[in-house]
């Protein structure tokens, strides 16, 4: 049987996390060194309509009608149902593996929904648009997370840097100069949902402080976008830090991610943020070519459970 195959990377927001609910622009970026791979197999011998399911990094072997109705793959496959316009999915495995942190502020959960739908509607022979496969992954999105901006769907999607504002077409940003940033995962999960929520129940009991706080990180975002597309990268370090600290005032930074923050500037990141949804996941650190080993090794030595270095807009 042929085997179809698809994959998704990870991303990391660079600016505008949390103020990007509100309706303010944020900056996103893939990550390709992390991959979600999902491989789909059409298993004609198997009982009609019989769906495997195999993730063995989370140690899940099941079928499809096993799942509960809101488990994210059950959703997820309903949707794609609709969309690829069929009555159902026929028998077939689905196995799915993951490089990218689970709830570690990377798109784990954006990424195997995107690598699913492609081997998916590619074995079908219903090959979906991005878009179509963007707006079926944030309809997930939106069952899992509440009330998601749609940035980490139509990054991984598009596996672009992107220039996003909730409701509005997303705008691919062009790198003039490349830069590279450290990433580091502080081994702390963080489900997006929780944080999402509780800075939801911040800015209705105080909106106007939060209000204010999200007119400044869209500033910020948008500044860093003049930056990128003219190649002004030095000036994106101070940026992150700034946005750093607006994280802190909403109350998703934490003392370890701002240890690990400091432990980045202190041996020479241009900039450092927390980046995600925050309280653990992932921070990154902007870095050059001379500071990007002692980065990391400070990064490591401050409680870091794994880096990656990548580099951003690198043709
Ligand atoms: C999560 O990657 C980014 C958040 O802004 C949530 C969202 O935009 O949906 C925290």
């Amino acid at each position: 049987m042929p085997a179809y195959s698809a994959s998704a990377p990870g991303k990391v927001i660079l600016f505008g996390e949390h103020a990007v609910v509100y309706g303010r622009p944020a900056i996103a970026v893939p990550v390709s060194q992390v991959r979600a791979k999902v491989i789909a197999i059409a298993e004609p011998r198997s009982p009609r309509g019989l769906v495997r399911i195999i993730a063995p990094d989370i140690g899940l072997e099941t079928t499809l009608a096993s799942l509960p109705g809101d488990h994210p793959l059950a959703v997820l496959l309903t949707k794609a149902v609709s969309a690829m316009q069929v009555s159902h999915i026929p028998a077939c495995s689905i196995t799915i593996t993951s490089t990218i942190p689970i709830a570690g502020g990377m798109g784990s959960g954006a990424a195997v929904s995107v690598a699913t739908l492609r081997a998916i509607s590619a074995l079908l022979g219903r090959p979906l648009t991005d878009e179509q496969i963007s707006q079926t992954v944030y309809e997930v999105e939106k069952v899992y997370h509440g009330t998601p901006s749609g940035i980490d769907n139509s990054v991984i999607t598009y596996a672009r840097p992107v220039y996003f504002v909730k409701g509005k077409p997303i705008e691919i940003l062009s790198v003039k100069k490349p830069f590279t940033l450290v990433i580091a995962d502080m081994g702390i999960k963080s489900p997006t949902s929780v944080a999402v929520s509780e800075v939801r129940q911040a800015w209705q009991s105080q909106p106007e402080i939060y209000e204010h706080l999200f007119d400044e990180a869209g500033r910020i975002a948008s500044t860093a976008r003049k930056a990128i597309e003219s190649g002004k990268v030095e000036t994106l370090g101070p940026l992150m830090d700034e946005n750093h600290v607006l994280l802190q005032k909403l109350g998703v930074s934490s003392p370890a991610l701002d240890a690990l923050v400091q432990a980045a500037i202190s041996v020479g990141a241009l900039g450092a943020k927390l980046s995600g949804a925050g309280r653990g996941g992932s921070m990154i650190a902007l870095v050059t070519p001379d500071t990007s080993n002692a980065v990391t090794t400070s990064l490591l030595k401050a409680g870091a459970v794994g880096t990656i270095v990548t580099e951003i807009g690198k043709t």
